[in-house]
């Protein structure tokens, strides 16, 4: 069977760590994790300890149970089975020696990984490694409509692994652009869940944004491999407005006493899109600032709380989108910095029925280029406005709420656009500021 099941299929697999000896994290780190999840739930079975902290039990687990346990930390309260069936009890000096480990950190989940590790598992996984020719940009491209000209530009400016400025109206595929270079990197990397430096735990897996590849799609998952790493989608994140200097370092949180990994430790192996790039309340000459020491060493510097500097790998495609102009953000020297700037434009009429009509396919309702015309000549050349790529799927989908409202199939009539236009256009034209007590 397997080969198309398996086409995310690559060589790189991170080893199932062998035994406490060789295992890339100091030992403590997994007797204070084993103690902190006994204090929590008193009773555990050894090889549910095991799976919960992602390490094998044989070499790992087992040889730390018994030293806690000669120590009466934890006792067996069950145990006429195999060894990875006792069931252990946490005693009130476990307890005890729990709380010390909780005033370093909270951390429950699977063990860290070893910044090492880290290193060497993004090294293996780089993008570096990957080369996007036009075919393989075409096929993830599929379903935008573009002038040929804009894949030769995104397809070097993707290979050159740097950063690219993306900049037009809103509307236009902006977004989607930095969605599809990610698909078109293609495969699936190992990412850690957490990792420890100088004794601290980082988190670096993201429920949010990381997509988690299913084990019956990659064969690497069916075998051994290191569990405390997930197997992710290149992952794409993307930050608007809200993003401020101090979210792109380590976040402390003192609570919890860990800390999480700032947006573009979680872009590694993908990309990391400003979007908005200009409406951030940091200005925009220090945000492009910020990235010039990683993007010229492929590392980047994180400061723990206590100010110890971090060097942690940068293995990502930056993306800046704006639709502002650049001018207006950076000046001209700053902008030679950037090598591709791309400008996404208005579709032209004819890419703008290609848009409709992909649209139109996706959601099921009939295409006529007269449709199209109609709404082009009546909303929108006639109004001066200018033609959006957004604007087929914003309108279809009105309509399509619409059809379903009144329970017909859905279909598009001259009456219907008319209805949809006015509710799409009304807050920008039609305002009636008196109403608003003006
Ligand atoms: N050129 C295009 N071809 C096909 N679909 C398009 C195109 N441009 C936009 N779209 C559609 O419009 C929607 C919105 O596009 P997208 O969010 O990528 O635009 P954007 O440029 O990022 O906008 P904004 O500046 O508002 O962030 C997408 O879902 C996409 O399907
Ligand atoms: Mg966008």
């Amino acid at each position: 069977m397997a080969q198309e099941l398996f086409a995310n299929a690559s060589l790189f697999t991170p080893p199932e760590p062998e035994n406490l000896e060789t295992i890339d994290i100091n030992p403590t780190i997994i007797e204070g994790l084993i103690l902190r999840f006994m204090h929590i739930n008193t009773t555990m079975v050894a090889h549910e300890i095991a799976a919960e902290l992602c390490v094998p039990y044989y070499g790992v687990v087992e040889p730390i149970l018994i030293q806690l346990r000669d120590s009466r930390l934890i006792e067996v309260t069950r145990g006429d089975m195999a060894a990875m069936s006792y069931v252990y009890t946490i005693s009130d000096a476990g307890r005890a020696r729990a709380m010390q480990y909780f005033e370093q950190t909270t951390y429950i989940g699977p063990a860290p990984v070893s910044l090492e590790s880290y290193n060497r598992v993004v090294a293996a996984q780089s993008l570096k490694n990957i080369t996007v020719n036009s075919d393989r940009l075409r096929e993830a491209f599929d379903g935008l409509v573009f002038d040929e000209g804009i894949l030769e530009k995104i397809g070097p400016a993707v290979n050159s692994g740097r950063s690219i400025f993306l900049y037009g109206p809103p509307g236009n595929g902006k977004t989607s652009i930095c969605e599809r270079i990610v698909q078109s990197f293609g495969g699936a990397i190992f990412t850690p869940y957490a990792i420890e430096v100088k004794g601290q735990i980082i988190k670096v897996f993201d429920e949010f944004n990381h997509v988690q590849i299913p084990p019956e799609e990659d064969m690497r998952l069916q075998g051994k491999y290191d569990r405390r790493f997930r197997l992710i989608r290149r992952p794409i994140i993307i930050v608007g407005g809200e993003l401020t200097m101090e979210t792109l370092d380590l976040i402390w949180n003192n609570e919890a006493r860990f800390y999480e990994a700032p947006f573009q430790m979680k872009a590694n192996g993908g990309a990391f899109m400003v979007d908005d790039f200009g409406r951030q309340r940091v200005e925009p000459k220090t945000l492009l600032n910020r990235w010039i020491v990683p993007l010229e060493k492929r590392v980047d510097f994180l400061t723990l709380h206590t100010g110890t500097k971090v060097e942690v790998p940068f293995d990502e495609l930056i993306v800046f989108s704006t639709n502002l102009n650049p001018k207006d953000l950076v000046d001209d020297a700053f902008l030679r910095r950037i090598r591709y700037k791309i400008p996404i434009n208005d579709p032209s009429h004819e890419h703008f029925r290609a848009i409709w009509k992909i649209v139109s396919e996706a959601k099921g309702v009939p295409y006529a280029d007269e449709v199209v015309d109609y709404f082009v000549e009546k909303h929108m050349r006639s109004h001066g406005r200018p033609l959006r790529g957004c604007q087929p799927r914003d309108i279809l989908e009105n309509i399509i709420d619409v059809c379903r409202y009144k329970g017909v199939e859905p279909t598009v009539t001259a009456e219907m656009l008319d209805d949809a236009a006015q509710a799409y256009f009304v807050k920008f034209d039609d305002m009636n500021y008196k109403m608003l007590g003006t």
